[in-house]
Parts: C-alpha cells; structure tokens; sequence
C-alpha cells in the first residue's frame, strides 16, 4: 500500500523512484537484495515491505519475523555496504499502547503489544544495529490507509454501503495517517536531514476508530449508522494498542489534520459525498 502510493508522490517532490516488491526483490535474501539495490543505484532506500497481517503474526511468527525482523536488518546492512541512507518504516505497534498522553520519538519502545509489533521492534533494533548514525531514519506511523491495498476506511466504507448499522470500537485512540501525508514528511525529514526516529503521522489529536469511522461515513455521504462499542465485543488472536498515539515531536514538520487528509483520500478514491 505505501510503496504504491509513496512512489508518485516521492517523483512529484524531484525524487525519481525504482519501485521493487516480491518477488522481485526479497528483502530477506541478501542475494536478491544486492541484485536489485546493484541494478537501480540510487541514494536512498525507503524500507516499507513488511509482513503487515496483525492477527496472523501471532501465529505466524517465523514468517513475520523473516520480513520484519531479518529483513529489515539486512536491508540495513546492504546500505550500509553501499552508502546509502535508509529510511525504515515502523509503527506504533513496538509500544504497550497503555498510555493516553501518547509516545514520543524518544520514549524508550517495548514491551511491544504483539507479535507483529516485536518483529517490528527488532527490526528496528537491527536497523539501528547495521547502519552508521545519522544514516538513517526509523520513521513510525500508524492507522495508514491509502487508495491501494485493505485498510481501516476502505472496510469501513465498504461495510457501511451494505448495511444500515456498523459497530466500531470506541476506546481505541490514535492518529489516522494517509499515505500521502507519509509520503510528505519523508521528503520533508530528508530535506531537513532529520536522522535516528521520527514519528510520522497526521494531526489533529487522537481520536478512536470509531469517531473515525463516523466521519468517513459522514463525508461519504452514507446513510448508515455508526454505533460505539468496545474492544472487548470484537476478540481479536492479536491485542491492539488502546493508547497509542503517536506524538510527532517535530513542530517543523508539514502536518495536515486527519479529516483534511481523509477528505482528499474520498476525492482520490471517488468515494466523497457529491
Ligand atoms: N498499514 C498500517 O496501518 C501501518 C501502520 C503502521 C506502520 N505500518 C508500516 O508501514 C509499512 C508499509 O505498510 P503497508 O500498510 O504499506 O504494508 P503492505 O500493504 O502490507 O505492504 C507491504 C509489502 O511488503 C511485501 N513484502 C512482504 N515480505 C517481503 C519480503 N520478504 N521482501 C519484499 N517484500 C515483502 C508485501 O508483499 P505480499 O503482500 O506479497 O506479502 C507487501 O507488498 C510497513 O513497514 C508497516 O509495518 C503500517
């Protein structure tokens, strides 16, 4: 989903891309990770193939360990071979997610609320491990949506087009971030060249999946009713971070709120109310 969307974004901000997902390049192997990063030199690798499937983590955990974890390092160690500046995306998921005034960039992470968010954590470590410092940028996002791939809104927009009420929980809070809105402050990190952590997400405050939700259907112009619930009505194999904002640290960064972002996604996706 980012890599997609990232990429136009990052030609229209004068940074010509090359583009490579499965099986094109493995970032696991570090055979096919030289073969690409030899074939398309550039100047810096933005790191944003994962094993993303929360749920599936828990009992998956070689493999989302091999993506999130061991690939990540050796992407790390192919640029730190090559010079190249890495910039590695990570999410709000390496925190417990038990703390309502949110996490800063500098909050020491872990214990991470799950599965997928200790891979992730190590993968940040190994990150951290390979490369030279001030050469690179663990950059944390989290709730990203964007026009390509499964995420929270497309669901949502989806479910509530076919029925006339949808139930979503209320007591878990974060930052809805659009994929262009990354794609911008990567570029902007860079320009500034930021380096170590950065929390990269959209403004306006937390707000729970279901405010959220109920302002996608609003601005969609659906009819459906949108009910508050709990997290404990919907038991998932995975635990979610209930307070996991991510704080953004950097005043300087361009920081749109999240309904003007999610009201350019429903122009982009053809989904906003006429
Ligand atoms: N989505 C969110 O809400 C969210 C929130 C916070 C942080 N993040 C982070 O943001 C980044 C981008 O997330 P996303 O939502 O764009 O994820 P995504 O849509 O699942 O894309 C990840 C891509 O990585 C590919 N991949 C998996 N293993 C690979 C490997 N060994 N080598 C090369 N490619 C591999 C996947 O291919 P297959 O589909 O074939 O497996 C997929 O195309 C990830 O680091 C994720 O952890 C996401």
């Amino acid at each position: 989903m980012f890599g997609r969307d990232a990429a136009p974004a990052f030609e229209a901000a004068g940074f010509p891309v090359a583009g490579g997902d499965l099986p094109a390049v493995d970032i696991a192997s570090p055979e096919s990770l030289a073969r690409f990063l030899d074939a398309h030199p550039a100047d810096v690798v933005v790191n944003a193939a994962a094993y993303t499937d929360v749920d599936g983590a828990e009992s998956r955990v070689d493999e989302a360990s091999r993506a999130n974890a061991a690939g990540a390092g050796a992407v790390a160690r192919a640029c730190a071979e090559r010079g190249l500046f890495l910039v590695h995306l990570s999410t709000d998921h390496v925190f417990p997610g038990d703390r309502p005034h949110g996490y800063s960039p500098g909050d020491p992470p872990g214990p991470a609320v799950n599965a997928y968010g200790r891979t992730k954590l190590e993968g940040e470590r190994a990150v951290a491990a390979a490369m030279p410092p001030g050469r690179f940028l663990v950059c944390r996002t989290q709730w990203l949506y964007g026009r390509t791939g499964r995420s929270f809104p497309d669901a949502i927009l989806r479910l509530s087009a076919a029925r006339g009420e949808l139930r979503v929980v209320d007591d878990q809070w974060g930052a809805p971030t659009y994929t262009d809105d990354l794609a911008g402050q990567i570029v902007a990190l860079l320009r500034a060249g930021a380096a170590g952590i950065a929390h990269a997400v959209n403004g306006g405050g937390p707000v729970t999946r279901f405010r959220f939700a109920e302002a996608l259907v609003k601005a969609a112009g659906l009819a459906c009713r949108v009910v508050p619930c709990a997290t404990a009505e919907f038991p998932r194999p995975a635990a979610r971070p209930r307070h996991g904002w991510l704080r953004q640290g950097l005043p300087t960064l361009p920081v749109r709120s999240w309904e003007v972002a999610m009201c350019d996604y429903l122009r982009a996706t053809g989904r906003a109310a006429a």
